[in-house]
């Protein structure tokens, strides 16, 4: 693949605010859905009034439960701008924009202050960063000291991924620069951050294929032209499925979750 970070970026950027996405994925666009924000929501000890990042935040659904489950507000950022207009609309709609705000911008050049925020949350989006040592150096400028960072995301195991889960449509699957846990975890050391805390959740990934794949087969037979006014070819994406869960289920890619602390 010889695409160039700035490439692979704006197409993982337009991908996520396009309707195929919407289409395919729902409202959550991580495996675990809602029930995996609670849960590291919970090992990242958010209490009552605290300020989170959400880095690459969507269109919102994270933050907009982070505000209302755990009483935090929250800073979204993404890169896509139709992302970020879905998130603002959609959280305005909610009644939560003053707990719950939206900028567009890059995960390696996060447009927020220093020092200023208890917790930076990162779902299912450090494995699409080119430059994940200075994502990782952003996580830890906008913390305050012994604030924590959790990241939900696919991993890999050593023996690496079949010629077909390395294109630049698996990279934006967020497949393709998906790393080792312990590479996570080094990259986040070298950038002041020490893990604490590893859970892994290879079942939610099985999950959001096969919720993908019965989406799927389901607008096919109920609403084709949706499917076609969104560009999504279906046999395309039943192939990746097929291929994503046969990868799953031999071991190769799996999800975890990994909390690390700015000491202080
Ligand atoms: C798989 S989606 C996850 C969205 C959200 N975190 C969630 O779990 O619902 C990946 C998101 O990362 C965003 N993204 C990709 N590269 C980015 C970057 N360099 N900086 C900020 N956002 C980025 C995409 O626009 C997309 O919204």
């Amino acid at each position: 693949m010889n695409n160039t970070p700035a490439e692979i970026k704006a197409c993982c950027a337009d991908a996520y605010g396009g309707d195929a996405v919407a289409l395919l994925l729902g409202e959550s666009y991580h495996p675990g859905g809602p029930a995996l924000t609670r849960r590291l929501a919970e090992r990242l000890r958010l209490r009552s009034g605290q300020q989170v990042v959400d880095v690459a935040a969507g269109p919102g659904a994270s933050a907009r439960l982070l505000a209302t489950d755990f009483d935090v507000t929250v800073d979204g950022v993404d890169l896509g701008e139709a992302s970020v207009d879905r998130a603002r609309k959609l959280t305005d709609e909610a009644g939560l924009a003053d707990r719950a705000r939206f900028h567009p911008g890059d995960a390696e050049r996060v447009p927020l202050p220093d020092g200023e925020f208890d917790a930076v949350v990162c779902e299912c989006a450090f494995c699409t960063f080119p430059d994940k040592h200075a994502a990782a150096s952003e996580f830890a400028r906008v913390l305050r000291p012994g604030g924590r960072v959790g990241i939900t995301d696919v991993v890999v195991a050593g023996a690496g991924l079949p010629e077909e889960l390395t294109t630049l449509t698996a990279w934006v699957a967020c497949i393709a620069d998906a790393r080792p846990l312990g590479e996570y975890s080094a990259i986040l050391h070298q950038a002041g951050l020490r893990t604490v805390h590893t859970e892994q959740y290879d079942d939610a990934l099985t999950r959001m294929i096969d919720e993908i794949d019965a989406r799927i087969r389901l607008l096919r037979m109920t609403a084709p032209a949706r499917l076609a006014e969104a560009g999504v070819d279906v046999s395309a994406v039943l192939h990746y499925t097929t291929l994503a869960r046969k990868t799953v289920q031999e071991g190769q890619i799996g999800y975890a979750l990994l909390i690390a602390e700015r000491p202080r």
